[in-house]
């Protein structure tokens, strides 16, 4: 394909803020049914964040261009998932591989119906289009994190962009309800993948996606940063025993709450190798940052981070469960290195700041703050170790240990340090034995790094 010419493809992109409270009032059908059943927006006929709605759902109507807008997990980049045109757009946006399949977005079970309905035989016709054994899990998970495969129908509405010539089509019911508001007011199912530039970790803010694709599309719509901050759990019903496809906030064990999934199994393989650097051309770069990342499980160990690394420079820290004090004050390091705190007196004050910082970087994802006089304080400590020479900087982003709040705050704080220029991100990785949401967090940490190191 020629490179188009960088100044005509260029186009002005603006960021729409819609505060979902001001847009009018949501009307259910049955005051206890929520989203699941039919409902109606009663838009506000005056005030910017209808109209903000409003301008990015007829762009979904009537443009090729697609549109960014936050779900409860990561911000999607819509469009109408019925019109070939306007699914390309996707792809070349993101400058996806056209051959990995996009996720449905619908706002009502009846919408859906309609959707896999097909004008076949009067049995079929009455049957459920949507199979039963979904029937558990859509009541109880829908609206929210979980996509479900389900059978493509013939002929399908879907533009085959969309599934890219597989039986099945991926289906989410999202509960942020500026999503829900937009999939409605469009009136379409939107395909809708994580709006990111392809490779890069999913945008959890309106910032980050326009860092990624400012100048390739038009319209953001921001409703702020994402309660949940990674993708969906992905689950396929139609086979026997029933699979994870990807990990996300509703868990196997959650799932197997649900009649029909006693049995789920696990069909995803995490990506890093254990110790050693993975061969290049191997390494499936998903969700990752320019910088490398190690990722440690179990005690943060800097020899052996060591061995794998030439020339630190600027090191970046991401901190979870137990290095909560930086990983160069953790008990074995402070074992290790038994005066530095006490040579100086500021490096207790100084991982004090950490977790202020940090507290900061919570309420708002946007404002990972630079840690620069931390980041001086430890490099020196190192220098003076003799082993450490090579650091210049350490930026350090303590995530706290709340497993929701890593969810949270885990690609922000990626793009964050990247943006620092890190040339190398030390991430404490947590234990997912336990599955659920640290399953997601260790999946998508094992997918960006280049080196997981066990110990
Ligand atoms: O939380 C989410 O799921 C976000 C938000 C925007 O909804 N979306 C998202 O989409 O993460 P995307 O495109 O980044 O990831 C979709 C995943 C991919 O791994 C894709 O391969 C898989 O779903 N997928 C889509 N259709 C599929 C199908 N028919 N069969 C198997 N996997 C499918
Ligand atoms: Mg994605």
């Amino acid at each position: 394909m020629a490179t188009p010419d960088k100044c005509s493809m260029q186009k002005l992109t603006r960021v729409l803020p819609v505060d979902v409270s001001k847009i009018g009032q949501f009307i259910f059908e049955d005051p206890r049914s929520s989203f699941l059943r039919d409902w109606k927006l009663e838009l506000s006929a005056t005030g910017e964040d209808a109209a903000n709605l409003q301008e990015a759902a007829s762009r979904l109507r009537d443009s090729d261009t697609p549109v960014a807008f936050p779900t409860e997990t990561v911000y999607g980049l819509g469009a109408d998932a019925t019109r070939s045109s306007a699914v390309r757009g996707i792809y070349t946006a993101k400058q996806r591989p056209s051959d990995n399949p996009l996720i449905v977005h619908i706002s009502s079970l009846s919408q859906l119906r309609s959707l896999l309905s097909t004008r076949q035989s009067t049995s079929e016709a009455t049957q459920d289009p949507i199979p039963a054994i979904y029937h558990p899990l859509i009541s109880r998970f829908w609206p929210g994190p979980l996509t479900i495969l389900l059978p493509l129908p013939t002929p399908s509405p879907l533009a085959s962009e969309v599934t890219n010539s597989l039986p099945t089509v991926a289906v989410r019911m999202p509960s942020s309800k500026l999503a829900l508001a937009l999939i409605h007011l469009a009136g379409l199912p939107l395909a809708a993948p994580s709006a990111n530039a392809s490779s890069n970790p999913s945008p959890t803010t309106a910032d980050h996606v326009l860092f990624d694709l400012a100048g390739r599309i038009d319209l953001i719509l921001d409703g702020g940063p994402c309660e949940v901050g990674v993708e969906s759990t992905v689950v396929d019903g139609l086979t026997k025993p029933p699979v994870i496809l990807r990990p996300g906030g509703i868990s196997a064990e959650m799932l197997r709450d649900c009649p029909g999934w006693e049995d789920i199994q696990v069909a995803y393989k995490d990506g890093a190798e254990t110790g050693a650097p993975r061969a290049p051309g191997m390494k499936y770069k998903h969700y990752s940052p320019k910088a490398r990342v190690m990722l440690f499980r179990g005690r943060m160990d800097l020899s052996s981070a060591r061995k794998h690394l030439k020339d630190m420079g600027k090191v970046g820290i991401l901190t979870t469960e137990r290095w909560a004090q930086g990983p160069f004050q953790t008990d074995h390091q402070r074992d290790e290195l038994p005066n530095h705190a006490s040579q100086n007196g500021e490096s207790t004050q100084q991982s004090g700041k950490v977790s202020d910082v940090s507290r900061e970087f919570h309420q708002d994802p946007q404002l990972a703050t630079p840690m620069a006089t931390v980041t001086a304080q430890y490099s020196e400590m190192h220098l003076s170790e003799g082993n450490y020479q090579d650091v210049t900087e350490v930026w350090a982003i303590h995530l706290g240990s709340d497993i929701a709040d890593i969810a949270r705050g885990l690609f922000s704080a990626l793009r964050e340090l990247d943006q620092r220029n890190v040339d190398v991100i030390l991430v404490e990785g947590i234990d997912d034995s336990g599955g659920g949401a640290r399953a997601a967090i260790m999946n998508r940490l094992r997918k960006a790094a280049e080196i997981e190191i066990s110990l």
